[in-house]
């Protein structure tokens, strides 16, 4: 047992710099990752360096040797213990279910999306004891999105975060040196979450507030929209996918242990590498509009973008969100105790995301292709409910609440809907209820051909190899 936690102490010390072709290799080496960066190394590496291990972090199967398997813990998102029992190492509900991220986020390439096959089965920490079973009640079972362009989504939120916080506090200022009540509309990007007000005495009345948390942090990962960013949910995907826990999260400073899941390994993924790996996400292609090569398609998906238009399908899936800056900095601005925060670091490690081609405003913004409002809706009802159909209210979010499934890449992202559970464009469109009721019923007031030629733009949209 000591000899393993030598093993990945030393794995840890050896910086990625000095990795040199002189270095012993380990006979009958068995660890997934051999090389860890520290937090301080990051700022001598080349971005390309940073990018490489977060590529081999995602793709690597972990091993028992890299700290993989959690006996003695769960997949909650806080620390929470289970009793060491005789569930196997590895079980396909509760976890650790799989080797490797890209085990699931596999089509078409590593970060891509994965199809029924993958799901997960997420409790999100409501639940700590390992189930069994896939009965709804237990966990909601979700469809494996992709992650390409996920640092223009990062940033889109981090943006839309501060400008709501902006609003917030300007309202707050004038409602005290007016001395009476204030009434504001909460836009940012042109996306409305609803409207706030402040009373002269500072206090906040946020029961108008629409499709975002109270605090006013747009969470953009997750299709139930919950995750703040890719480095938070690489934390709880590390622990819950594979039992590799991060120091940030099951340290001693919060668990008064260095060995919380009991396995024998200690700091199993360094934050260096957990910058690496968000980043290598962060800068995962952006998906494109490719045409079929047939004119026919070609001109019948132009058509069909106009009909996504006037059915007022953008009204939630916006086409463009305009970003103004590419600058990537990790950690990010809204990260919680439990995740390394700015206020943790001596320096944040700045990385400029590649524009890769991305039209501009007037004003300058990037216009990032995301087709979505990052914005919390119902679009079930009972006519159509089958996007209500999970049991277990994820950090108390009503349970029929979802984001605007961001579009871009729908093209390569068979089966949908966040069960993965249909196989169709032409079905998950056709389940739309709630909020999205006056869309769906403009939809299905359209022709048959009509209809096809909105399907056909959206097979347009497609993610690139990477
Ligand atoms: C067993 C399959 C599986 C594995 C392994 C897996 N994921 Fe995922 N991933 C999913 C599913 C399912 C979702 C959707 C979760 C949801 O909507 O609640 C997801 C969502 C994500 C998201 C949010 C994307 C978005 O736009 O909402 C990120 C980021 C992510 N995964 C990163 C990772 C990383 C990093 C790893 C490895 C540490 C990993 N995943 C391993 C299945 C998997
Ligand atoms: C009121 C907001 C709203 C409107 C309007 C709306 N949608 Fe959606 N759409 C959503 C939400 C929310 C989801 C995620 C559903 C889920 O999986 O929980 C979604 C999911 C989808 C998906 C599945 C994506 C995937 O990756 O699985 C497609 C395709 C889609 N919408 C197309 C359309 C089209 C076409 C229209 C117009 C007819 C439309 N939507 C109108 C909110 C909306």
């Amino acid at each position: 047992m000591t000899r393993l936690k030598i093993i990945t102490f030393v794995g840890i010390l050896i910086p990625l710099c000095t990795q040199a072709a002189d270095q012993i290799p380990v006979i009958g080496d068995e660890r997934a990752v051999t090389q860890h960066i520290a937090l301080s190394e990051l700022e001598r590496l080349a971005p390309e360096q940073i990018i490489a291990q977060g590529k081999l972090l995602f793709n690597a199967k972990f091993t028992a040797l890299d700290g993989a398997g959690r006996p003695a813990s769960t997949s909650a998102e806080i620390p929470v213990k289970k009793r060491v029992d005789l569930t196997p190492a590895m079980f396909r509900t509760s976890g650790p279910d799989s080797n490797a991220c890209v085990g699931c986020h596999n089509q078409p390439g590593s970060g891509g999306a994965g199809e029924f096959v993958v799901n997960v089965f997420a409790s999100s920490g409501v639940v700590n004891v390992d189930f069994d079973t896939l009965e709804p009640q237990f966990s909601n079972e979700r469809g494996t999105p992709h992650l390409h362009g996920s640092g223009l989504v990062e940033l889109l939120a981090r943006e839309m975060s501060a400008d709501l916080q902006e609003i917030r506090r300007a309202a707050v200022a004038s409602a005290r040196s007016q001395q009476q009540r204030i009434s504001v509309k909460l836009i940012t990007k042109g996306v409305d979450f609803g409207e706030l007000s402040v009373n002269p005495d500072g206090f906040i009345d946020i029961a108008k507030i629409q499709g975002v948390d109270h605090d006013l942090i747009i969470r953009p990962f997750s299709q139930k929209g919950v995750f703040t960013s890719l480095r938070q949910f690489s934390i709880n995907a590390m622990n819950a996918h594979h039992g590799i826990q991060s120091n940030e999260r099951w340290g001693k400073q919060w668990t008064n242990s260095d060995d919380f899941d009991e396995d024998n390994f200690t700091a199993e993924i360094s934050s260096g590498d957990l910058t690496a790996i968000s980043l290598y996400q962060a800068t995962l292609p952006t998906p494109v509009q490719k045409f079929a090569e047939h004119p026919l398609l070609q001109e019948a998906a132009a058509q069909g973008e106009q009909l996504f238009r006037q059915a007022a399908c953008n009204q939630c899936h916006i086409q463009t969100l305009p970003l103004t800056s590419l600058s990537f900095a990790e950690p990010g601005p809204y990260n919680a105790a439990g995740n390394l925060r700015q206020t943790d670091v001596a320096a944040v490690y700045r990385y400029q995301i590649d524009s890769q081609g991305l039209d501009r405003d007037q004003q300058g913004n990037w216009l990032v292709p995301i087709f979505s409002d990052l914005k919390r809706h119902v679009i079930a009802d009972v006519h159509k409910p089958h996007f209500a159909n999970e049991r277990l209210s994820q950090r108390f979010i009503a349970i029929d609440e979802f984001m605007s499934a961001k579009l871009w890449g729908v093209g390569s992202t068979a089966p949908y809907g966040h069960r993965g559970d249909v196989s169709t464009l032409m079905e998950v469109i056709m389940h739309h209820g709630g909020e999205a009721q006056g869309a769906r019923e403009k939809f299905e007031a359209f022709s048959d051909l009509q209809r096809r030629k909105v399907v056909e733009f959206l097979k347009s949209l497609q993610l690139t190899q990477g």
